[in-house]
């Protein structure tokens, strides 16, 4: 078996996308060990979750505004706060999951990876971009009467959801009444496209490829 590759979990909610992961790792799909989940939010149900699989979990507060502080350097010392957790076990990639934060350029530039030529952090967003970004995006889809919905796994900058994209996978929502059934149904999308990019991905197998005016990342 190859190396496992220290991954850290950064969560704000639920954690099923946590569990989908660290089900791969115990299963042996996916060559990867969970050394911390962080959370912004202590009530996160992803900290209870982590705890119970036996995995560190840390709930990192978001600052009090100082006076006069701008948005980017309170993001940074929260950033940093983030950082100090990781330190005891160093994680190779920061894998976001449901974490309800923009992330700053602390975390991005301290996880900058010169050969990929981006940094080391990836997300799932429940869409498929660059359609839908932001937040309630199956609900959006629903409403907006798409007759398909998909997930999407992408490499993080400091736009909202528009780092390179790594994978995506649409599936038919004509059928569905409700945008709670939508979610539903890319949820269980999202639970295999995450650990199934992540294996390509964490093993270096990848490279960031320059499109028109676009970057994205594909499996080498
Ligand atoms: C998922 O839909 C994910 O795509 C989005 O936030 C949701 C998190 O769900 N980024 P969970 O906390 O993993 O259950």
């Amino acid at each position: 078996m190859s190396a496992r590759v220290p991954i850290a979990v950064l969560a704000s909610g639920r954690g099923s996308n946590f569990e989908a992961i660290q089900s791969a790792i115990d299963s042996g799909f996916l060559a990867a060990r969970i050394t911390l989940v962080v959370s912004d939010r202590a009530d996160a149900p992803v900290l209870e979750k982590a705890k119970a699989k036996g995995i560190p979990a840390r709930y990192v507060a978001w600052p009090a505004a100082e006076a006069g502080e701008s948005p980017a350097s309170r993001r940074n010392r929260h950033e940093s706060a983030v950082l100090a957790a990781l330190a005891d076990d160093l994680p190779r990639w920061i894998v976001l999951a449901g974490y309800m934060r923009v992330l700053g350029t602390e975390l991005l530039g301290a996880f900058s990876d010169p050969v990929l030529g981006f940094s080391r952090v990836v997300n799932i967003h429940p869409a498929l971009l660059p359609a839908f970004p932001g937040l309630e995006s199956y609900r959006r889809a629903w409403e907006h009467g798409c007759a398909v919905a998909g997930a999407t796994v992408h490499l993080v900058g400091e736009g909202i959801d528009d780092g390179p994209i790594c994978a995506q996978e649409a599936f038919s929502i004509d059928g569905c009444r409700s945008a709670e059934e939508v979610e539903k149904l890319g949820l269980a999308v999202e639970h295999r496209l995450y650990p199934r990019t992540l294996s390509w991905l964490l093993s270096g197998r990848c490279a960031v490829e320059s499109r028109r005016a676009r970057f994205c990342v594909r499996q080498t």
